[in-house]
């Protein structure tokens, strides 16, 4: 297992436990497949981001997409955080989480009319502006709604981050964020719109980040920019450096949240910018090592060529190792005595996409519990309902007490809004 400061996940005489409560109560109570998530961890992330940003003008923007269950949001929400969203959807949810409105930045390349009215009517912070057509268009809202949008752009530093393609942002043919030089002119163009109000600036360039060197090296693009906008009169209140900040889901050596964000200070200080509002967008470094995914063995099947042990969890529940080949820890529960054996874990859905961790060397038999570990970012918020698997449930820890945070879905549940023709 790794081992990070923060890991709730750990054996108490041989068993698995999050923070105080053994896995095979929840399994027992709740049912399997279900993801479970620590309070402590989840805070103490959080924490982690506010002191290293203490006596600073700053914002811990949380990036509901993440993890976006109320309970996950309203525990942050309660903690002060602001939220990162990316939809009309996610909009909603932080407000019915009890996030305020103030402390929510709004990303993301294709926002629709309707959620820029939406946001715009909550009051939120800031837009973070992906390209010229949606600057015009919240214009136009703003304008027609009486008021005037706070903004940033979100540079596009052509900076490669070395992390998976997939969730490489900041490369030049990528599709996020508005290249520097067109930026530029684009800030000149905001100053003259009467529904626009200039708040920031805004880059993110990807996720899983386990390096800082590319964050410095953005982060010098945005100066940059920052002090030629400012030589030409337009000034910027706040700097969003977004999120991306890896954990280790193996042996990755990740810059802890303290090295990261005492990097960046000390670039914004060096260029004469500490002194501005900070935003930082955290996803994954907030909840990813504070959520498991609980599974039980079906079936174990054994071959000539391979052994597997298919669990109840699938691709639809946890999608992350057949859209990227992520690698996700496998620890079983209860340890058992015996001899290994090398296993792939696999789902029961209908796809050869449909499975969790290759090679893996366990004794497990069938009936037993396994825990996915450092699956709280981006587990159950991916999660489908392919081939009609309810979702997960969904379960938070605080201390010795555990709370079902979302029950698990039913088939009834997935085809009630559903009609045939008459
Ligand atoms: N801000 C923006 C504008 C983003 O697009 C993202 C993530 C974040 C913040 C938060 O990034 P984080 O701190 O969580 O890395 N599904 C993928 C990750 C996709 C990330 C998308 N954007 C995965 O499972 O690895």
């Amino acid at each position: 297992m790794t081992a990070q400061a923060d890991h709730p996940f750990v054996y108490d005489g041989g068993a698995l436990c999050c923070e105080a409560v053994p896995l095979t109560q929840i399994a027992a109570h709740v049912g399997t497949p279900t993801y479970v998530y620590s309070k402590r961890a989840i805070l103490a992330a959080y924490r982690r981001y506010v002191e290293a940003l203490a006596g600073r003008s700053a914002l811990v923007c949380y990036a509901v997409k993440a993890n976006a269950n109320l309970g996950v949001l309203n525990l942050l929400a309660r903690a002060g955080s602001g939220f990162d969203i990316v939809s009309g959807g996610e909009l909603e949810r932080a407000l019915a989480a009890g996030a305020a409105a103030a402390r929510i930045v709004f990303s993301g390349v294709g926002k629709t009319e309707a959620e820029i009215g939406a946001a715009l009517a909550a009051g939120i912070a800031c837009f973070n502006v992906e390209s010229a057509a949606e600057l015009e268009t919240i214009d136009r809202v703003a304008r027609a709604a009486g008021r005037r949008a706070p903004i940033s752009l979100r540079i596009n530093p052509d900076v490669d981050p070395r992390t998976h393609q997939y969730i490489s942002t900041g490369l030049k043919f990528s599709k996020f964020g508005i290249a520097v030089p067109e930026a530029e002119e684009l800030y000149r163009r905001a100053a003259r719109l009467s529904g626009i109000e200039i708040a920031g600036i805004d880059c993110h360039i990807g996720s899983q980040i386990t390096s800082i060197d590319p964050y410095v090296e953005a982060a010098e693009r945005v100066f940059d920019l920052v002090d030629r906008l400012g030589a030409q009169g337009v000034g910027l209140r706040h700097i969003d450096f977004g999120g991306g900040l890896g954990i280790a889901y193996r042996c990755e050596i990740a810059p802890s949240i303290e090295q990261f964000i005492a990097a960046l200070l000390a670039c914004a200080d060096r260029r004469g910018h500490g002194g501005k509002t900070l935003l930082f967008e955290p996803g994954r470094s907030i909840v990813g090592n504070a959520g498991a995914l609980l599974t039980r063995v079906q079936v174990i099947k054994a071959g000539a060529a391979k052994n597997f042990a298919i669990v109840d969890a699938g691709m639809n529940d946890l999608l992350r190792p057949a859209l990227y080949e992520a690698w996700m820890d496998v620890q079983p529960v209860v340890l058992r005595t015996g001899e290994k054996r090398s296993f792939d874990v696999v789902g029961p859905v209908c796809e050869s996409a449909d499975w969790l961790a290759r090679d893996r060397s366990l004794t497990v038999l069938a009936g037993d519990l396994l825990a996915i570990l450092s699956a709280g970012a981006y587990g159950m918020s991916m999660a489908s309902n392919y081939n009609s698997r309810g979702r997960p449930a969904e379960v938070i820890v605080d201390g010795d007490q555990y709370h079902l945070v979302r029950p698990r879905e039913s088939a009834a549940d997935l085809y009630a809004t559903e009609t045939v023709l008459p």
